[in-house]
């Protein structure tokens, strides 16, 4: 399967500058090199174009929403010209709120092509806030809600009709921070949430057992990697590190039962932020991460 990488150099949603360099921090990890000596064919798109990051306190519940849309927007053609080309989309973010653009790409091209779309949100946040709730008024904290109809109509009908999705199609793992308001909003959408206890309680192996179930030979896999999902002590290059998160085996065995699956068919890797980091160790991890993705182990391949 031919992978195009799409950078998209923008912090445009979260909290703290930074994640704008995340493109340019992978590449500079080797991504590319990596995955063409998986045998992987690889084009490099270079990077999307949007509105500089104003800086701006809030309006009416959200952050530079103008220039949000802007690059969901850039992202949502871009992903959906990729997939529509038979190709798989690598987005190199950029923050979370990006996910917004990827996702509904991702979900009309499940639709055209009468596939069941599945979506593992990897991170330690739940990203399920709305305006009326959000403690920060950053939209990367929403786009789970947006993709399931709650948010603005500039983003929730992002690809013509809303909602993009549904709740059913999400499986969270690793999170465990969730705002108070947002408790309530995940809950009364039933979204399936495998929180830190639960990794804890079962195991990493379990927890991807669950995550999966149900994913056949007709389902679109997409992966949304925040890599805030990682712990900090391993990957301190984001902008809104939780502690308690996967350790480095836990996540390597959570990329290998994906890749194991068969079915990874559209991956965002965002939040990464290398203002934050030391010796862009958490964009060598996060590399190191993807070739798993990829189908990278041990004693076979
Ligand atoms: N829940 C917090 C908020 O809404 C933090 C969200 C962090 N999201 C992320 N994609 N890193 O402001
Ligand atoms: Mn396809
Ligand atoms: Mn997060
Ligand atoms: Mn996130």
């Amino acid at each position: 399967q031919a992978v195009s990488l799409i950078g998209v150099p923008t912090d445009i949603g979260a909290g703290h500058r930074g994640a704008s360099m995340g493109p340019e921090a992978l590449r500079v990890a080797n991504l590319m090199d990596r995955l063409v000596r998986r045998g992987i064919e690889v084009v490099d798109r270079g990077n999307l174009q949007g509105p500089i990051n104003p800086w701006l306190p809030p309006e009416e519940g959200y952050r530079h929403l103008p220039a949000v849309v802007a690059w969901n927007r850039a992202v949502y053609t871009a992903i959906y010209t990729e997939l529509s080309a038979g190709r798989l989309p690598v987005m190199l973010g950029g923050d979370h709120c990006l996910a917004i653009g990827s996702i509904t790409a991702v979900a009309r091209h499940c639709r055209e092509q009468g596939k069941k779309l599945r979506v593992l949100w990897l991170d330690a946040h739940a990203d399920f806030n709305t305006a009326e709730i959000t403690p920060s008024g950053n939209v990367h904290g929403m786009p789970v809600a947006c993709l399931c109809g709650m948010g603005p109509e500039e983003l929730t009908t992002l690809g013509g009709s809303k909602p993009a999705t549904s709740p059913e199609v999400f499986r969270q793992i690793g999170i465990r921070s969730v705002d108070e308001g947002e408790k309530r909003l995940v809950r009364e959408a039933k979204v399936a949430i495998h929180d830190m206890r639960h990794i804890d309680e079962v195991g990493m192996k379990r927890v991807m057992e669950e995550a999966l179930e149900g994913v056949d030979e007709n389902t679109h896999l997409h992966v949304s990697f925040d890599v805030d999902f990682l712990d900090p002590s391993i990957a301190p290059g984001v902008g809104t590190t939780v502690r308690g998160g996967p350790n480095y085996r836990e996540a390597q065995l959570c990329m290998e039962m994906i890749a194991d699956s068969g079915r990874l068919a559209s991956l965002d890797i965002v939040e990464l932020n290398p203002a934050f980091d030391k010796r862009n160790q958490t964009a060598k991890l996060a590399v190191d991460l993807v070739e798993s993705l990829f189908g990278k182990s041990t004693l076979i391949r």
